[in-house]
């Protein structure tokens, strides 16, 4: 049970001005953000700067808690079974669901398909949550906060780190 409603809250913002605004307060969204991890061999063949990407990946995700959104990242390649992201979802009532640039601006077939498996995965899991995009490494805040901003600025309640996990065999070496 939540304690507010996304949907509710959405409608109000869409149609009209002068309802009191139900949006939902801070610590009290959870989401959960899935993208491809930094030292992946798909990301630098994708043309990124590895380095980069973990430095930006983090700070976004250090912003988000800060600004007062519950977050869990988790970060695999294509290689992984799709059931580690299932398994990362089970137990929390996910408020927003996202997914990084790197998975859904990828040109590669088997990236593409799995994009595809993770909207299906999603819309199974948690029908009801948002499903929200970035476009880059470093704007999931910009995303969340877009589709689903919070009723006060939270710099004094942050939200809750819900972990940073990264699945890779295969990732090279920093
Ligand atoms: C990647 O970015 C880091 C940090 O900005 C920089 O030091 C490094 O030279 C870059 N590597 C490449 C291959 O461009
Ligand atoms: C995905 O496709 C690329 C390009 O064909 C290939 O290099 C890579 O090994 C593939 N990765 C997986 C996990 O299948």
């Amino acid at each position: 049970m939540k304690p507010f409603d996304i949907t509710l809250a959405l409608t109000s913002i869409a149609t009209a001005a002068s309802i009191p605004s139900t949006s939902p307060g801070c610590g009290e969204v959870d989401v959960i953000f899935i993208g491809l991890p930094p030292y992946h061999p798909l990301v630098t063949s994708q043309g990124f700067n590895a380095t980069e990407v973990d430095i930006g990946l983090r700070a976004d995700a250090a912003n988000i808690v800060k600004a007062g959104y519950n977050l869990r990242v988790v970060l695999m390649g294509p290689e992984q079974p799709l059931d580690v992201l299932a398994d990362q979802m089970t137990g929390v009532d996910w408020d927003v669901i996202g997914v990084g640039y790197g998975v859904r601006g990828s040109r590669l077939e088997n990236v593409t398909i799995r994009f595809a498996d993770i909207i299906g995965l999603y819309h199974d899991v948690a029908p009801s949550a948002p499903i929200v995009f970035d476009h880059s490494y470093d704007s999931a805040l910009w995303a969340i906060q877009t589709e689903v901003p919070l009723s006060s600025d939270c710099a004094d309640s942050p939200g809750k780190d819900l972990g940073f996990e990264l699945f890779c065999d295969i990732c090279e070496e920093e």
